[in-house]
Parts: structure tokens; sequence; C-alpha cells
């Protein structure tokens, strides 16, 4: 007997939102790491490409941590001292990545900034895990339901900017087998604050 051709679809599970941007966080660790290691042995254009590409997914990042995840935890945890020391850490990453953008990387210049910059996200980085996701993990937030709308608007933005949509699979949401909506897309990146 003939079996008729079955389309199967690539499904896409979410896992929770701390665990999300957990993983956001060891992504551009590791490009920092690699940065830092290849210094002094790396061509210019590649050290530029590294360093566009974690500027890339640390604006996609600060984009989809202030347009979706922190307007929820504020709500969460009431802590506006916590979230406005957040935002403000943000702006000053964006001011380095702004002026990354007007130096040659062959400037050694360039290398302080993307210096600065490391310690700046690894301050970031270590005040979010230890001090804001604790914070989040005992509050009511629906973890997995911001996680589903982040990673919507993060494949939204990463196909504006042409970079590979990530597919997420997390053993602990077997259940979640959703497809990515481009409409529940359109409404998180509509929320977003242009990068
Ligand atoms: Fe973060
Ligand atoms: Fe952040």
């Amino acid at each position: 007997m003939n079996k008729r051709p079955q389309l199967v679809l690539p499904m896409v599970v979410y896992p929770d939102v701390v665990g999300l941007l957990t993983m956001d966080h060891r992504k551009v660790q590791a490009l920092f790491a690699e940065i830092q290691a290849k210094r002094g042995r790396i061509r210019v254009h590649e050290k530029f490409e590294l360093v566009r590409k974690v500027c890339a997914e640390l604006l996609i990042h600060f984009a989809v941590e202030e347009g979706i995840f922190y307007p929820a935890v504020r709500e969460a945890i009431e802590d506006v001292r916590l979230m406005d020391e957040a935002e403000d850490e943000h702006e000053s990453a964006k001011s380095i990545i702004i002026m990354l953008g007007s130096i040659p990387p062959d400037d050694p210049m360039f290398d302080a900034k993307v210096r600065a910059l490391a310690e700046q996200i690894e301050h970031h980085i270590q005040d979010e895990e230890a001090v804001m996701f604790p914070k989040v993990l005992v509050s009511e937030l629906d973890l997995v339901a911001v996680g589903r709308e982040l990673l919507a608007a993060k494949n939204e933005m990463r196909a504006r900017l042409g970079l590979a949509i990530e597919e997420i699979a997390d053993e602990h949401f077997p259940e979640e087998d959703m497809y990515l909506s481009s409409s529940h897309a359109r409404n998180a990146a509509s929320r977003m604050r242009h990068i």
C-alpha cells in the first residue's frame, strides 16, 4: 500500500525566558572570548566580522529585553531601581557600540573599546544572572509564555538582519510543539524598539 507523503514541518519548542536569555549571554561571552583569544593573531577583517557579530547579537538581546522581558519583570518583581540600572547599563553599552562604528578596526582605540564593551557586558550579565533572574524565578511571571514571545520577536529581528533563525529545543517542554506564528512574531516585533 502506498503511503501518502506527509508534510513534515520543523518543530520549534520554547524553553523559558530565563533559559533563553542565559543562552544569549553564553553566546556573547563566547564571542568576546574568541576575540580576546585571537588578539594579535587575526586579520583585521576577521576581527571586524567577529565584533560586528557580537554587536548584532547584543543589540537584538537588548531590544527583546527592553521590549518584552524588562516590562514584564518590572510588573512581576516591583524593583524599580534594579530595572532602571539594567536599562542604564544597556544605554552605556549601546553608546560604546555606536562609537565602534566610527573607529577603523585597525586603530588601537577599536580594540580598547571592544575590551571596554566586553567588561561592561560581563558586569551586566553578572547583575542579571545573580540578582535579577533569581527574583524573576520566584515571581509569578509566566516564564514559558514570555519566552515564546521573546523568541518569536528575536527571530523576526534576526530575519530582518539576515541572521539565521534560532530553533530552540528544550526537553523540559516537550508538549510545547508550536510553529513560529508569523502574526505572533509581527505583534511582538511591532512592540519592539528599533535597534
Ligand atoms: Fe541579558
Ligand atoms: Fe540586559
